[in-house]
C-alpha cells in the first residue's frame, strides 16, 4: 500500500490535468475490471460484477486530481502570475517549491511591498519566480498549471507527501476493485476529476451510472495536534471516518448506520465526520438525477493541502476494511 501511494502521489495531476494519472490507474485496473470507460469529463470509470435481485448498483468515487496552480500570465521582469486550481493558500505557500508539467521547477513569492504592509495579501501580490529575468525569456506561458514539487516520506506509521487527498481514496478504489470477489452488488468505481475546483466530474458521472448508493472517499482534517481543542475531534490513528456532514452533504442516515454496524461488527476503529470546512464528490452523488443515498468514509490527514500531507497507516487499512465489509453486506 504504501509503494502504491509513494507511485500515486508522485504523479502530477492539477485539476483539469489528470491525463497521466488516469493512463497510470487504468493500466493497473484494467485486468481486474468487467468494464471499463474514460467519459466526456474524463472520469475513469469501471465496474465489478452485476446487480443481482436482491444487490444493489453502488458507486463509490475518490477524486484523481490535486490543489495546483495556472500561470494567468508572466510579468515583464519574468515572474509568473497565476491562479489557483482547488485550495492554494498562497499566504502559508511563500518559498515552496512547485514543479510545472513540462518539469519547469520554481518557487512562490511575495511582492516585498504586501509583505510588509499587507497581513492577507490578495492572491495578485503573489508571484511564481522560476529563475526568468524577463518575459521573453520565461519558460512557462499563459495555461501553463503546476503542482507541488515534494517527495514522499516514510516515517513508518505514519507518511507524508503532496495530494494524500486523494491519492489515499484512489489507493483505497484500486486496492478494492483488484480484489473484490463477485457478490450481489454491482460496484462502480470512479476515478473523479476537478473535485478539488468544486466536485465537477463526479456528477456526470453519477448521472452516467444512476447509483442506489453513492459513497465518496476522501480525506477528513485530524486535530490531535496541539492547540486544537474545541475543533472537530477526529483523531490521526483513530481509525477512518463515517461521514455525518461536511460543507455540501448531510450523508444519509441508512448509509451511515450502516457503516456504523459493520465497524462495530467487524471490530473496526472508525470515527464519526461533521465538518464545516470541507466537501467532498458525496454532494454531486447525492444530488444528481433521481438522486442516491450517499455517504463517505473519510481517512483523517494533517495539513491538508500543504505540500506534506500526513496520513496514519493504520487508519488506511482499517479503511479499506470497512469497504471490504460495505461493499460484501450493504
Ligand atoms: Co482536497
Ligand atoms: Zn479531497
Amino acid at each position: 500500500m504504501k509503494q502504491l501511494l509513494q507511485t500515486l502521489t508522485q504523479i502530477p495531476a492539477p485539476s483539469g490535468r489528470e491525463d497521466e494519472i488516469r493512463a497510470a490507474i487504468q493500466k493497473m485496473i484494467q485486468p481486474y475490471a468487467d468494464e471499463i470507460r474514460v467519459d466526456a469529463l474524463g472520469n475513469l470509470i469501471a465496474r465489478k460484477g452485476k446487480k443481482a435481485k436482491d444487490g444493489r448498483r453502488i458507486l463509490l468515487a475518490a477524486h484523481m486530481d490535486e490543489i495546483g496552480l495556472m500561470v494567468s500570465h508572466v510579468d515583464t521582469d519574468g515572474f509568473a502570475r497565476f491562479s489557483t486550481l482547488g485550495g492554494f493558500r498562497p499566504h502559508r505557500r511563500v518559498g515552496t517549491r512547485i514543479r510545472f508539467l513540462n518539469g519547469v521547477m520554481g518557487v512562490i513569492g511575495l511582492e516585498r511591498e504586501a509583505e510588509e504592509k499587507d497581513r492577507a495579501p490578495s492572491l495578485d501580490r503573489y508571484f511564481i519566480d522560476t529563475g526568468a529575468n524577463s518575459a521573453k525569456d520565461s519558460p512557462v506561458k499563459v495555461g501553463d498549471a503546476a503542482v507541488y514539487d515534494s517527495l514522499f516520506l516514510d516515517l513508518g506509521d505514519r507518511v507524508v507527501s503532496k495530494c494524500l487527498d486523494d491519492r489515499v481514496g484512489v489507493a483505497l478504489l484500486i486496492e478494492s476493485l483488484t480484489r473484490l470477489k463477485s457478490g450481489k452488488n454491482e460496484v462502480w468505481y470512479v476515478f473523479t476529476v476537478q473535485e478539488e475546483v468544486g466536485a465537477r466530474g463526479a456528477g456526470p458521472a453519477s448521472y452516467g451510472i444512476d447509483p442506489e448508493i453513492g459513497l465518496a472517499v476522501d480525506v477528513t482534517v485530524a486535530n490531535n495536534m496541539p492547540n486544537t481543542r474545541g475543533r472537530n475531534p477526529i483523531s490521526l490513528g483513530g481509525g477512518p471516518a463515517i461521514k455525518v456532514k461536511d460543507a455540501g452533504v448531510v450523508a444519509d442516515p441508512r448509509i451511515v448506520q450502516a457503516m456504523t454496524r459493520l465497524a462495530e461488527k467487524n471490530r473496526i476503529p472508525h470515527q464519526f465526520e461533521v465538518i464545516e470546512s470541507i466537501g467532498t464528490d458525496a454532494r454531486a452523488m447525492q444530488v444528481t438525477g433521481l438522486g442516491a443515498q450517499t455517504g463517505g468514509l473519510a481517512i483523517p490527514l494533517r495539513n491538508l493541502h500543504s505540500p506534506s500531507e500526513m496520513i496514519d497507516m493504520g487508519d488506511v487499512k482499517n479503511a479499506a476494511r470497512l469497504l471490504a465489509a460495505f461493499l460484501r453486506e450493504a
